[in-house]
């Protein structure tokens, strides 16, 4: 099949659902539980929580890093998890940079346009596409390779899109720039958020906080 015609292929509309089930920690020990987590089709899904109240775990699950077995989930009665999705794109930590371009580390071997690639330079501000990156010195700041990780997972086709941290080490600008953005992508896409920062809570459509080992939606527009 031509590339162009798979990239306008309609791809079903992502569907997270969690009722009664435990993230766990171990096989006996629970991080947290999820009485109704239901999130679908489009829109800006923020998470708050602590440290360590399993922010990340959870979307370890959500993307498959995490097989959701008895290592990792705890069905009660009548508990159940679905995850109807096109493989997410998937901010994580720690993530990685390889020798190469900037340009080569974001598109990673994908058709991406120079118009999609473009516009992503200008919203993150990123490095020059031709800098060449080494590994050993590291010739980024973190706030760059921030920058690379967030254009990388940003770019390409799919329907969900993960963003753990999305604003760590980003100025201020780019970060409202990064928001911008994102209140246009999520006219499109399912996009769930994990940020400590305040700046998100204006342009979320749901927010669910983890608190006390419970999950629970605290906010709906
Ligand atoms: N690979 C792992 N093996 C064992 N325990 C882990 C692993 N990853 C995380 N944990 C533990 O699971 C708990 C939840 O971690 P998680 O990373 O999901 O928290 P978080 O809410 O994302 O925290 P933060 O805000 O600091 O990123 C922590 O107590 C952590 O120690
Ligand atoms: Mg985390």
């Amino acid at each position: 099949m031509p590339d162009q015609q798979k990239n306008t292929e309609t791809v079903a509309p992502p569907k997270i659902e969690a009722h009664n089930i435990d993230l766990m920690r171990s096989e006996s020990e629970s991080l947290f539980h999820v009485n109704d987590f239901t999130v679908h089709g489009k829109g800006l899904v923020l998470i708050h929580g602590e440290n360590g109240c399993g922010k990340s775990s959870l979307f370890n699950i959500i993307s498959g890093v995490f097989a959701p077995d008895a290592k990792h989930l705890r069905f009660n009665e009548n508990g159940r998890f679905n995850c109807d999705k096109s493989k997410p794109g998937y901010l994580f930590y720690p993530n990685f940079i390889f020798p190469g371009t900037v340009r080569e580390n974001i598109v990673c071997g994908r058709k991406i346009s120079n118009t999609q690639y473009q516009e992503l330079e200008t919203v993150l501000q990123l490095p020059p596409a031709d800098k060449q990156v080494t590994i050993k010195p590291e010739n980024l700041s973190l706030g760059e390779k921030q920058k690379i990780y967030l254009a990388r997972t940003l770019l390409g086709n799919s329907s969900c899109i993960l963003l753990d941290e999305p604003g760590s080490n980003l100025d201020e600008k780019t970060e409202h720039s990064l928001i911008n953005y994102l209140l246009k992508l999520k006219e499109k896409k399912l996009i769930l958020v994990i940020s400590h920062n305040a700046y998100y809570d204006a342009v979320a459509d749901k927010t669910y906080e983890i608190r006390k080992g419970m999950m629970y939606q605290v906010q709906s527009r």
